[in-house]
């Protein structure tokens, strides 16, 4: 989808008119994928516009930094306020969250350390990432012949730029040959991720995801899938799988800030279980879409409602009995 083209951008702690946020073509992030960010989301809900793990987001923002060398003079107080000031100003009810962390112009060269720090927030709307139809029916999947980054090359915990190269590698090839996304593997030929989600497979009733070790982005969706299915009694295990675990699992599904929890149909056209959405991964879904549109009580504190005083007057305006 394309952008409007409007809206107020959060530029180095300023906020700038869509059009007047753009950076110079020698900027060093443009040149060598030196940028780290991360991708959240707002959701509307019955108490009022909500950020999805908002804490969580912005703490792997900092530490992606980190491991880049590249830290921003903010808080993790102030990053978050950040956030909700950029969403307040666009007076968005729900939007797709992008904070961004990157090396900026002052020289070319190898070496970032010249180059100042700079980072922006942009807010967009933007929908199902793989469709809503695919929520229900779920999406067909292949093993892609691009693996994800091996250890010690690119560090996959830090979610950076440069990592999208590869992510773009593997999303081209899928949608060509007809799928709708690509699975890599880790360069020991295990499962790791998606071009943008953690996966999950469940195999008599127990649910398996692939480990940190994997070569795996540490996902948020996918910690509160992990957190959610032990609520829900199921087993969950963290470990080194491999590729034809696909092929005989009960139900395969993605987890992402994007793709939320989208089930997967086939791999390689071999079709996973019944072909559908699997009832753990139905409950799993209801579970996760219950909490992020605010119509259970957020046990966990994940949510944080944008405009505050919006919320409590809802909890005052409602009868004793009804507050959560
Ligand atoms: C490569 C990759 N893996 C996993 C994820 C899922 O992470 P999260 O649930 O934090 O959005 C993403 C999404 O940002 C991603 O880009």
């Amino acid at each position: 989808m394309a952008f409007p083209g409007t809206g107020k951008i959060w530029m180095n702690g300023h906020l700038v008119e869509w059009k007047d946020a753009t950076i110079h073509v020698a900027s060093h992030v443009v040149h060598y994928g030196s940028g780290v960010f991360e991708g959240a989301r707002c959701y509307a809900t019955p108490r009022g516009s909500a950020c999805f793990r908002l804490d969580a987001h912005m703490r792997r923002l900092q530490q992606s930094a980190k491991i880049y060398r590249m830290e921003y003079p903010l808080d993790q107080h102030e990053w978050e306020a950040a956030v909700l000031d950029t969403i307040r100003a666009n007076a968005f009810k729900s939007c797709y969250i992008r904070p961004l962390i990157y090396r900026g112009y002052e020289a070319l060269g190898v070496n970032p350390f010249p180059c100042p720090v700079d980072a922006s927030i942009v807010l967009w709307d933007w929908g199902t990432y793989l469709g809503q139809d695919a929520l229900e029916s779920g999406v067909d999947v292949k093993i892609s012949t691009w693996s994800r980054m091996a250890p010690n090359t690119l560090p996959a915990m830090a979610k950076s730029t440069a990592n999208y190269a590869n992510s773009g590698l593997i999303k081209m090839e899928a949608v060509t040959e007809g799928y709708a996304e690509g699975i890599a593997l880790d360069v020991n030929g295990c499962i790791s991720e998606g071009s943008g989600q953690n996966i999950f497979l469940v195999r008599e009733g127990v649910l398996y995801t692939p480990q940190l070790a994997s070569s795996i982005l540490s996902g948020i969706t996918r910690d509160s899938i992990i957190t959610l299915a032990r609520d829900l009694g199921y087993t969950v295990t963290e470990t080194t799988l491999p590729r034809e675990s696909l092929y005989i699992a009960d139900e395969v599904f993605l987890v992402g800030t994007a793709a939320e929890v989208t089930p997967i149909r086939s791999v390689d056209r071999i079709q996973v279980g019944s072909g559908g959405r699997g009832p753990i991964t139905a409950s799993l879904q209801r579970a996760f879409f219950d909490v992020i549109n605010g119509e259970v009580p957020d046990t966990h504190g994940w949510l944080t409602y944008v405009y505050r005083e919006e919320a409590a007057l809802r909890e005052s305006r409602k009868p004793a009995e009804a507050r959560g």
